[in-house]
């Protein structure tokens, strides 16, 4: 089985940084892995400001930081993924940019190296399909914000392998995470449960059956969920909402899957959520 000590991360946005973070925070070296400067830099920054608020909250001393933050090597330089024995791919939620990123990855990382994706609905079948290591290509999906939800989908592909699994599902424990057995389908369990809701609560807003905020309130006070579901898909992004909603509808077929039109339209208008500073709510 492939003991997993250093493990590169591929994006540091919202998911990749929070990973990062946590594999940083709990022992692992990591390299993460960014094209752009100023993105690699807003992801390091925002790392620094969520370490500092779990010392705040005493959840963590102020050495553990600094070790924390000295395991993180920012870089630019794909190359420097070969000393890695796990990479983590949080790049952008497309099948053609997360495809490339795999058939890259199979050329720099040693053989024995497993590839994993935290992709939140494309298929782990297909993205091991770009690779000569099929046997070690596994979904690894993590949930927003990183440091905080203990879940993690442990994906397996038609061809992973047993001794893949068990290695990622080591992984996850060592981070302090609760990694739960799921196979390939179109959105796991998490996405395929979770979008449907989400969609229909902004059928019921453009329908005019309730107002977002009452409809938020449905689900906080007589369900206790910590975010009504329309606050929660401004956290996860309208955008990211959109996408997996088609590639439910296209994956599996069902009308029932298909967007709501609203959902269309606030992201055609470029309303994303807390990212774009408006999207069922404003956020300054
Ligand atoms: N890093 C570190 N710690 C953080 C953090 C971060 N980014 N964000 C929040 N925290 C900590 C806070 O410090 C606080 O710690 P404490 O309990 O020790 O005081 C705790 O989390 C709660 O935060 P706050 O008190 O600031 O705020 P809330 O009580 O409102 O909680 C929340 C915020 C944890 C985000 C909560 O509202 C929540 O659980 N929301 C639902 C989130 C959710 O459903 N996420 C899944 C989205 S789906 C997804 O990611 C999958 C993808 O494929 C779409």
């Amino acid at each position: 089985m492939t003991e997993i000590r250093t493990v590169g991360v591929i994006g540091a946005g919202t998911m990749g940084n929070g990973i990062a973070h946590v594999f940083a925070r709990s022992g692992f070296p990591v390299f993460l892995y960014e094209v752009q400067q100023a993105a690699l830099d807003r992801g390091l920054e925002t790392m620094r400001k969520n370490l500092a608020r779990e010392v705040a909250k005493g959840k963590l001393s102020a050495e553990e930081q600094d070790a924390a933050l000295a395991r993180i090597t920012g870089t630019l330089d794909r190359t420097q993924l070969a000393a890695c024995d796990l990479a983590v791919e949080a790049a952008t939620e497309r099948f053609e940019v997360k495809a490339a990123l795999f058939a890259e990855l199979d050329r720099t990382l040693p053989q024995e190296a497993i590839l994993a994706s935290n992709t939140s609905s494309i298929s782990i079948t297909r993205l091991a399909a770009q690779t000569k290591r099929p046997d070690r290509v596994i979904g690894m999906h993590f949930f927003n914000p990183v440091p905080v939800m203990t879940l993690v989908e442990v994906i397996r592909g038609l061809q992973t392998s047993q001794a893949t699994f068990d290695a990622v599902h080591g992984v996850a424990l060592a981070l302090g995470k609760s990694p739960v057995e799921v196979h390939d389908a179109a959105g796991f369990v998490s996405n395929r449960v979770l979008m449907p809701m989400i969609n229909e609560a902004i059928f019921a807003v453009m329908e005019g059956v309730a107002t977002a905020e009452a409809v938020d309130q449905v689900f906080k006070l007589g369900m206790a969920h910590p975010m009504g579901p329309l606050t929660l898909a401004d956290f996860i992004g309208l955008d990211v909402c959109l996408d997996i909603m088609r590639v439910l509808q296209e994956g599996i077929g069902d009308p029932k899957y298909r967007p709501c039109p609203l959902l269309v339209r606030m992201v055609d208008a470029g309303w994303l959520g807390r990212k774009s500073g408006r999207g069922f709510y404003t956020y300054s």
